[in-house]
């Protein structure tokens, strides 16, 4: 079997979640037994839907700049709140107010969201298996005191980078190594119980995002187009399970799944036990049991980190490195592209799974109407 690499395994992970066989039980009438699976935690609730209207408008605004100059809405009177005067403290990096009303947003929306599913609350009460996820995702920098968890496909390469420079262990961050994912970093799971709670109570924690159909689609160019390990393991499973013929074919390549057969597998897949590069966001960071101080986008990476960096007190030297070279970016264009590859049926499946992060993090579903992809 080939050693799996990802770019942004978590520790000790490379040969269970990382690497997860798939469940053997797969074949018999996956779907169903998934559904009956599922918590409805994940189901979309109207409050769902509720959100991400109000927050796709707001976002739209933003977008468009309509906001600058306009104040942050007065935060409710509640005794939880008062922290919010501090926010705009002098003491406060200056971080842009479009940055800072999608953080009220994502705040707001979390605590809403959070407080309406019965989704586990606190670290100590989810399933060990989730446990394990999240506490194997979360970095920890002691000199700084800040944790970090960490999104494969959200950057996370970078950071890791950024934090080995902050612990001494990486003279720069554009030292030219090849990037590993284990050594030199610190992880939560590495403390014991007290130790855990004693940092998830006091250190600055944050995490990055991203529009979860433009990761979904960042994972599959990445791992499928260019990573043999991944093309050998799940690329030839992929294919005898969901292309016609290839059911009991020998020898299987895998290095031509397409999107389509993609998304076929990733409905099939139980969020909490998928492959971390495209299980949800939600389930690696777990957002309703960490409140996390800062919760920064993908899509507004270098103000939202420099931001971050400033804010746990790095030296001024130490910056958030440009994307590589090598990236390829998704556009747009290439999204819309791919997305309206998908049959419409598979993608209503589809974004309901990922409908926490959608929601959580205030990003607007895709349109994915047979009109829009008739252009
Ligand atoms: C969001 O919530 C976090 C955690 O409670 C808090 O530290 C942060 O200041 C809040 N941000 C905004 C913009 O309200
Ligand atoms: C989706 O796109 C189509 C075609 O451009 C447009 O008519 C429709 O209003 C859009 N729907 C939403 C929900 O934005």
């Amino acid at each position: 079997m080939p050693t799996l690499k990802p770019e942004c395994a978590a520790r000790g992970q490379s040969g269970t979640a990382t690497a997860a066989p798939p469940r053997a039980n797969l074949a018999a009438s996956p779907r169903s037994t998934h559904r009956r699976r599922r918590r409805s935690a994940l189901l979309p609730s109207v409050l769902t839907f509720a959100v991400i209207v109000a927050s796709g408008g707001l976002l739209l605004l933003i977008e468009k700049g309509m906001l600058n100059g306009m104040h942050t809405p007065a935060p409710l009177a509640n005794a939880k709140q008062t922290d919010h005067q501090h926010r705009v403290a002098p003491r406060d990096p200056a971080v842009d107010v479009e940055s800072q009303i999608l953080q009220d947003i994502r705040n707001r929306t979390i605590r809403a969201m959070c407080g309406q599913q019965n989704s586990d609350h606190s670290v100590w009460s989810m399933s060990s298996p989730q446990r394990k996820t999240l506490l194997q995702h979360i970095l920890v920098n002691e000199k700084y005191r800040f944790l970090y968890c960490y999104v494969p496909k959200v950057a996370c390469s970078n950071w890791k980078r950024v934090l080995k420079v902050l612990s001494g262990a990486l003279a720069d961050v554009h030292v030219h190594l090849k990037m590993d994912h284990h050594a030199d970093l610190l992880f939560l799971s590495d403390f014991t119980p007290d130790e855990i709670r004693h940092r998830l109570r006091t250190y600055f924690k944050f995490m990055f995002v991203r529009e979860p159909m433009a990761r979904l689609l960042s994972a599959y160019r990445n791992k499928f187009g260019e990573i043999k390990a991944y093309q050998h393991k799940y690329g030839a499973e992929i294919v005898r399970r969901y292309r016609k013929g290839y059911a009991k074919k020998g020898k299987v390549a895998g290095d031509d799944v397409t999107f389509p057969e993609f998304v076929r597998y990733l409905l099939d897949e139980d969020p909490e036990r998928m492959n971390e590069h495209w299980m949800p966001i939600y389930n690696l960071c777990q957002p309703c049991a960490v409140q996390y101080n800062f919760i920064g986008s993908y899509e507004r990476l270098e103000g939202d980190a420099a931001y971050v960096l400033e804010r746990v007190g790095a030296p001024q030297d130490v910056r958030f490195p440009e994307r590589q070279a090598w990236y390829k970016p998704v556009t747009k264009e290439t999204l819309h592209y791919y997305l309206c590859t998908v049959p419409q049926k598979l993608l209503r499946e589809l974004l309901p799974k990922y409908i926490l992060d959608f929601s959580l993090f205030g990003y607007p579903l895709p349109n994915v109407t047979t009109d829009y992809c008739r252009h």
